[in-house]
């Protein structure tokens, strides 16, 4: 078991950078090149989160329209001290943590109970992920922070990291998968977890099409920029040429598959150039590049989800207005 350690914030922030810038940039390409040669045109969400990206982020949370945010930390400020003391947690691993700004809701209730020692933020947005740990040691004094800078899509070894331990994935984050992905992504998880540990994830609910999609389109703009900045991303580390007043965001919820999809509009016909790949690709007026699916759960398909991939449901809260969920699940 890990103990609270000393010394100052600085010292108490370790990092371990599992995929290395290089290994980033080579990754990206691959996954551009094969997201723009298919027939439906997609480039994964996690490129969106490069340091404007995150910045972003932030600003969406606080909008008026994004309830997401505002109803998950409302489930945490009333139920964190439950649910840490269901798991009697001592380390907190937090997937795409970004800011770790609600994570401070379940840190606060750690440090309440006495039992708090360790937190590990795994995320690919490294801009982000040091700030909130500076932050986090200088406000927790005797936590350890170990920052991972990873992509949670693939196995990570976290095996250094202490138990009990608490595995959270808030932000509605997990339904930036598809179904299949979603469940090997839940797999995944319990593999990290042993008898005693919990996985607490942050479900978006399936609810009115006005307000889901009011969301994701909001008045100021702010999230169209979001989207945008992934061609910003895309130029910047590939040498692309994307004219960003020449795609128009668009999101619009599918009802079939639950979920809110997220493109990037060509607005004419043009052609745009990927200097590191050496490719030319056409868009015609209108045609579309898919950045990002969320997708809404209900508490059955939740349930279901968990189950597939081996975990048993603990607790189930929602906020007062039954927008979001978070669940909180264990092994067996
Ligand atoms: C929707 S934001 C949620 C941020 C924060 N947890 C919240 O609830 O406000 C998604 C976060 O996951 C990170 N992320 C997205 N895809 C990732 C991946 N494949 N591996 C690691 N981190 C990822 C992003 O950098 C971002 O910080």
């Amino acid at each position: 078991m890990h103990r609270r350690s000393t010394g100052t914030a600085g010292e108490r922030v370790v990092v371990r950078d599992v995929l290395g810038r290089r290994d980033r940039r080579a990754e990206l390409a691959q996954d551009v090149h094969g997201g723009l040669s298919g027939r439906v045109r997609q480039i994964p969400p996690k490129y969106f989160y490069d340091a404007r990206g995150s910045e972003l982020f932030e600003r969406i949370t606080g909008l008026p329209e994004y309830y997401l945010t505002r109803a998950e930390t409302e489930i945490l400020q009333d139920h964190a001290l439950d649910l840490v003391a269901e798991i009697g947690a001592h380390v907190l691993v937090e997937y795409g943590s970004g800011s770790s700004v609600k994570t401070r809701l379940l840190l606060d209730a750690m440090e309440a109970r006495g039992s708090l020692e360790q937190y590990v933020p795994v995320d690919v947005s490294e801009e982000a992920v040091h700030a909130a740990a500076d932050i986090l040691a200088a406000e927790y004094p005797g936590l350890q922070v170990v920052i991972v800078v990873a992509d949670f899509d693939m196995p990570l070894d976290l095996s250094f990291a202490g138990r009990p331990r608490l595995i959270a994935f808030l932000g509605s984050t997990i339904g930036n998968f598809e179904p299949q992905a979603a469940r090997r992504f839940v797999e995944c998880v319990a593999e990290e977890l042993e008898p005693g540990d919990g996985f607490l994830v942050g479900f978006d609910l399936v609810k009115d099409r006005r307000e889901l999609e009011a969301a994701y389109n909001d008045a100021a703009g702010v999230t169209a920029e979001f989207n945008l900045n992934l061609l910003a991303v895309l130029n910047r580390e590939l040498g692309a040429d994307f004219d960003l007043g020449a795609f128009r965001h668009r999101a619009t919820y599918d009802e079939e598959g639950a979920r809110i999809e997220m493109r990037l509009v060509s607005e004419r016909d043009q052609e745009v150039r990927i200097g590191a790949l050496g490719l030319a690709v056409h868009f015609e007026a209108g045609e579309a590049l898919l950045t990002e699916f969320s997708h809404k759960y209900t508490h059955g398909s939740a349930l279901a989800l968990l189950q597939a991939g081996g975990l048993h449901l603990r607790r189930w809260e929602t906020d007062r207005e039954g927008r979001f969920a978070l669940a909180l699940a264990g092994l067996g």
